[in-house]
């Protein structure tokens, strides 16, 4: 029988049906220390996992009976694929299960900034009935910059329309056919990034994409600008935008993911100019069973064509 670790929280509906019904044995422990994961990580055949757990090369290396690595869902960085390669382990993603989910919480966050919708609310939770504070601006007629106009991006460029906005994206690896039907303006970095009212990234964590908006991004951007980051903590220089919000050049930014995570304790969450949710892009009923159906399809698949 082989057997199956869950070490992050997955869709049950999505992940039981399907392997239990193939005969797998499954054990969903999370919150697992390092130590504990070490120890157990032995016993296993795959590992299905989310974005918590670090599978570094120290856990695969300890991982002596794993054959596949199922991520429910995009991002593979908490995954080290060279150490899981040469040990000749596979790793699996959802690559769009989840892509639906993120761009109407890209859209959630992108209105919430505009119109101060949380910290309204947190005001008159506090018993306030401010209407002075909170004057937003409108979306119409504004210009959104879209960093990586990949499965999400295109997404959101596509909504963004829908709010009447102008569309400017940037990403160096989209055909012109497929701009074209998307129907978005292109530009470069420099252009996109000096464009925007509203900027929003969809790009994966790379060493190109690494504090992609920094210091001098921050510098040739529009005074008043707002900046919207559901995809991955470290495209933002999270210093830099400290410091660009403090000096009044971005008002204010919506952040989903961070550089480290959990995100609790930091000088940015201080600043009412910045809303942010704990990574909650792909959180939705129906993306989270896609995504886990989507892999447990590929375990099983995988040790079907073994058998
Ligand atoms: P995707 O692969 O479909 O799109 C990524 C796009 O980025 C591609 O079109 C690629 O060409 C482009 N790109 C790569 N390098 C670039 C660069 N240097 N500059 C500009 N563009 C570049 O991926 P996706 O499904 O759209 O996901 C995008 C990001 O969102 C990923 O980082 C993913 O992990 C993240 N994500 C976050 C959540 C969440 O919960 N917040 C949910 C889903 C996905
Ligand atoms: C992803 O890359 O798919 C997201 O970070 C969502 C998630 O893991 O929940």
């Amino acid at each position: 029988m082989y057997k199956v670790l869950v070490s992050d929280p997955l869709s049950k509906e999505g992940m039981h049906p399907l392997l239990e019904a193939e005969g797998f044995k499954v054990d969903v422990q999370t919150n697992l220390t390092k130590e504990e994961l070490l120890d157990r990580i032995p016993n296993y055949d795959a590992l299905l996992v989310r974005s918590q757990t670090q599978v570094d090369a120290e856990l695969i290396q300890a991982a002596t009976r794993l054959k596949i690595i199922g991520r429910a869902g995009v991002g593979i960085d908490n995954i080290d694929l060279s150490a899981a390669t040469e040990q000749g382990i596979l790793v699996v993603n959802a690559p769009d299960g989840n892509t639906n989910s993120a761009a109407e919480h890209t859209m959630a966050m992108l209105m919430a900034l505009a119109r101060n919708i949380p910290q309204a609310f947190l005001s008159l939770k506090n018993k306030q009935w401010d209407r002075k504070s909170f004057i937003g601006v409108e979306l119409k007629g504004k210009t959104l910059g879209v960093i990586g106009l990949g499965r999400i991006g295109a997404e959101v460029a596509q909504r963004a329309k829908g709010q009447r906005m102008n569309v400017i994206a940037y990403d160096p690896f989209l055909t012109d056919a497929k701009a074209e039907k998307l129907g978005v303006q292109m530009g470069t970095v420099q252009e996109v990034i000096a464009a925007g009212d509203f900027l929003t990234v969809h790009t994966p964590l790379l060493k190109e994409t690494k504090h992609l908006l920094g210091t001098e991004a921050f510098k040739t951007m529009k005074p008043g600008v707002h900046i919207v980051n559901c995809a991955r903590g470290g495209i933002i220089d999270e210093d830099a935008l400290y410091d660009a919000i403090v000096s009044g050049k971005v008002a204010g930014a919506a952040l989903d993911v961070f550089e480290v995570e959990p995100f609790v304790d930091h000088k940015l969450l201080e600043l009412p100019q910045v809303i942010a949710t704990p990574h909650l892009g792909a959180s939705t009923i129906e993306a989270q069973e896609v995504v886990a159906v989507d892999v447990c399809d590929d375990v099983v698949r995988y040790f079907t064509n073994q058998a």
